[in-house]
């Protein structure tokens, strides 16, 4: 009781920054944050998303958001947002292009977009001298692990596509710049596969570019407005020849995200540099997905093996102890609450 109220008090006033605010785990931890009192800012270009997810956000929270349509990779337009306001206290970095396989194919764009924005954003946050920055990481930093699940202190591997690329870089630029500037707070956290949708309804991932996630492809198969599911792969060397990865309730995922910024919050000026991992520890693999949600759904679902995408890693999961034990982060959710989700 007395850590909330003590909270309660630090949330106070704070304003957060979300970039990408209207993406798909953007616009979830918008919502998480508001409920648990702070308040917030989205920026976004709306490259990946619609603006109208403001309005949703509006209806679950009953709060208007300051809301900038800006490309963070305009530095003078990025810094436009802290001249307005310079009582920012913490960023979320989540805006970024994250298609494994349409980074495969347009790989400038991707260093350009995720790294340039990064570059700006931080460049910020030292001018305005913003005492917490958390930045969205991904699994896909581990390349293809020697050892799982993998912990925060597993070996980085070669990333497999340009979009991972991003992200090693995007973690080393932060490494750098902590060292640089040591009162400064950063989190990384590496999320695993984020699915599922909000328990309301009303928050949905609705991407403007090609879907290549797993869950939305196999809800558009049930619903009919897909053919069939065309499997990238099925002789990997796993139990059934399809990848594993470890899928995490996107309502979990937000959660972290306050968790994160309550930690740094409580470590004002003492300039924390931690990386987590934010997945079940539960390994899934493609055919398991979709066995899941046949029983979910009481649906026969259509799919075929087709072959391999470029930039996929075998099999992750994750060891989350880390998070668990220094963010009181527990995620409460399974792979069928993700389908019941998006049913
Ligand atoms: N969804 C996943 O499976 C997953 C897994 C691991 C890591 N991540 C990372 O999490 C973050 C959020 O992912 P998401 O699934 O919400 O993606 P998303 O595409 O739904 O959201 C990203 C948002 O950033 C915006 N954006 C992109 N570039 C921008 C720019 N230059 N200026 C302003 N806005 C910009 C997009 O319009 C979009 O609304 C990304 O950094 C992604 O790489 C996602």
């Amino acid at each position: 009781m007395l850590y909330k109220l003590t909270l309660d008090k630090l949330n106070g006033s704070m304003k957060i920054l979300v970039t990408g605010g209207c993406g798909y785990i953007g616009s979830h931890t918008i919502v998480d944050l508001i409920q648990k009192g702070y308040e917030v800012i989205s920026v976004d270009n709306y490259l990946n998303s619609e603006s109208e997810v403001l309005q949703h956000i509006k209806r679950l929270t009953g709060k208007d958001i300051i809301a900038f349509a800006t490309d963070l990779t305009n530095l003078e337009e990025t810094k436009n947002i802290f001249k307005a306001h310079p009582d920012i206290k913490g960023i979320i970095h989540f805006a970024a292009l994250k298609s494994v396989g349409e980074s495969t194919k347009i790989p400038l764009q991707y260093f350009r977009n995720n790294v340039g924005s990064m570059l700006n954003i931080l460049e910020c946050q030292k001018e305005w001298n913003i005492p917490h920055f958390v930045f969205s990481s991904s699994c896909s930093v581990y390349g293809n692990p020697d050892s799982l699940p993998v912990t925060e202190d597993t070996p980085l591997k070669e990333a497999e596509s340009p979009y991972a690329r991003t992200k090693q870089i995007g973690e080393q630029i932060i490494q750098d710049f902590a060292k640089a500037n040591p009162t400064l707070n950063f989190i990384l956290l590496r999320y695993f596969n984020p699915a599922g949708i909000h328990s309301s309804g009303i928050l949905k991932e609705k991407a403007k570019r090609e879907v290549e996630t797993l869950v939305p492809i196999i809800e558009e198969v049930y619903r009919g407005q897909r053919d069939k599911l065309i499997i990238n792969g099925g002789d990997y060397p796993t139990r059934d020849g399809t990848c594993i990865r470890d899928y995490i309730h996107i309502e979990d995922l937000a959660e972290a995200h306050t968790l994160a910024i309550d930690f740094l919050v409580k470590n004002e000026g003492q300039g924390k540099l931690e990386t987590y991992n934010l997945g079940t520890g539960q390994g899934v693999t493609i055919l398991e997905m979709i066995k899941a949600m046949e029983k979910v759904s009481s649906t026969k679902l259509n799919y075929e093996i087709g072959p391999k995408r470029d930039g996929d890693v075998i099999q992750v999961f994750a060891d989350s102890t880390k998070a668990k034990q220094e963010l009181g982060w527990l995620p409460k959710k399974g792979i069928e609450d993700i389908f019941n989700s998006v049913l």
